[in-house]
């Protein structure tokens, strides 16, 4: 099939190189020149991983192009998706002018049918709003649909390929059929391609989101609660996630859930319910216990140091949201480094990925090591602020010579509390006896 995606950002480019890889013809269309030109030279402008391979070899079959007119998307494509941003409000309300901007052009272009689809993530009610954007500019006949994606960053390419479930909105069946036929070899394995109005399938998203948000949140109350009480969090997650119906995943408590989807897509539901005279009780709590938890380990820093941190050293190990991306929106380090920097402290950085972007951020705020070992050189103690396979097994006689005292907070429980102490560290992280 012929297939254009209008906005190259990180759903874009998955999309766009995902759907060119089972056959079909795709062009990505972004205002971005520069960007552009890199694309059709083969860079990928985002870190995520399996991309770089997959993108070079549908630009070499011809099946990947880039441009950046919308009139030479529009022509092209069959089905026209919308991959745009959908930032926040100052008011936690998504922001839909570049979506509606878009559709307008698109109305103004419109020669012949074409399935136009809302990949980002937009309020209940988007569709509607979209459809009255270009039918106002044309006569041309067109539909609307709403398909949700549901990737994770580090993870997008195999979450593409392998999905759970397709959710379509859609109202017509000449564009439902147009979507079951595009999407029907990523479901071979039988996973199911769910067809809904769109205003269910717009609300779907928020509410996987909002709940997977909600359920971390839990896990991370109850981990603070562990601490009070004496309980160990490790326990009670085995304990509790081993019933189907609460289920293993998503149960790992830390210093806070980040990244540019969950704080953003729980606000926006927030919001939503507001604009429709509905309290979301619950995810105010969600969102209050997350700025909360994003500087937990503030107050365990601030007590071992006996409130004196000026001149202290800590290494910071992990700065982007999640392992395996260099994405560090809404990551939990930078609310630390903001703390400890107000507090006087010196550090070292390190991460694997997300340096550069932490340093266009904070520039010569703190230091940038080299590597995990190098930032802890001198240092008064660790902090832990992402899970990064590399910092599962360091070598802790190493880390004893190059640290003044071997002390680490650690906001992912990376280790056995028993190993840790057994190698003479003072350890405290979430939710588990020190
Ligand atoms: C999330 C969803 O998982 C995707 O399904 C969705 O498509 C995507 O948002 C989106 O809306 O585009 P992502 O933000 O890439 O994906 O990252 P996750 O792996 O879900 O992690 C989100 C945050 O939760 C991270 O900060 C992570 O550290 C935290 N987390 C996750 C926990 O603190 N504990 C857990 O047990 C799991």
């Amino acid at each position: 099939m012929k297939i254009s995606v209008i906005g190259t950002g990180y759903v874009g480019l998955v999309t766009g190189t995902c759907l060119a890889e089972t056959g079909n013809e795709v062009i990505c269309v972004d205002i971005d020149e520069t960007k552009v030109k890199q694309m059709q030279q083969g860079v990928v402008p985002i870190y995520e991983p399996h991309l770089d391979v997959l993108f070079e070899r549908n630009i070499k079959a011809n099946r990947l192009r880039f441009s950046t007119s919308l009139e030479e998307g529009l022509n092209h494509g069959e089905i026209i998706f919308l991959a745009l941003p959908t930032p926040e409000d100052e008011d936690g309300s998504a922001d839909l002018s570049y979506v509606l901007g878009v559709a307008k052009n698109i109305g103004k272009l419109l020669k012949e049918y074409k399935v136009i689809v809302d990949k980002s993530t937009v309020p209940v009610g988007t569709s509607d709003k979209v459809k009255d954007v270009i039918s106002n500019e044309t006569n041309v006949e067109f539909d609307v649909v709403s398909n949700p994606e549901f990737l994770r960053e580090g993870f997008a390419v195999d979450d593409f390929l392998k999905p759970e479930r397709i959710v379509i909105g859609s109202s017509s069946d000449r564009a439902s059929k147009l979507m079951s036929k595009l999407y029907k070899p990523f479901v071979r394995s039988g996973n199911p391609i769910i067809i809904m109005d769109e205003k269910s399938a717009e609300l779907t998203k928020y509410a996987a989101n909002s709940f997977l948000a909600t359920k971390i949140t839990f896990m991370n109350e109850i981990a603070n609660f562990c601490e009070l009480v004496g309980a160990d969090v490790d326990k009670v997650r085995a304990g509790i996630g081993t019933d189907s119906r609460i289920g293993k995943r998503f149960l790992f408590p830390g210093i806070g859930y980040g990244g540019s989807c969950f704080p953003k897509d729980v606000k926006a539901l927030h919001k939503s319910g507001k604009d429709n005279n509905y309290d979301f009780q619950i995810l105010n709590s969600v969102i209050k216990v997350n700025d909360i938890q994003k500087k937990i380990l503030i107050p365990k820093i601030l007590n071992h140091f006996e409130s004196n941190l000026k001149g202290k050293v800590f290494a910071v190990w992990g700065l982007a949201f999640k392992p395996e991306t260099d994405d560090i929106r809404e990551a939990a380090s930078l609310y630390l480094i903001e703390e400890l920097l107000k507090h006087g402290a010196d550090l070292n950085v390190f991460d694997p990925e997300a340096m550069p972007n932490v340093e266009k951020k904070l520039g010569s705020k703190i230091t940038y090591s080299a590597n995990m070992y190098e930032a802890t050189n001198n240092a008064d103690a660790i902090i832990i602020c992402t899970e990064w396979s590399i910092f599962r097994t360091p070598n802790f006689s190493k880390l004893r010579q190059n640290m003044k005292l071997p002390v680490i907070f650690d906001g992912r429980n990376l280790y056995d509390v028993n190993d840790v102490k057994s190698e003479g560290f003072h350890y405290t992280s979430i939710g588990r006896k020190p």
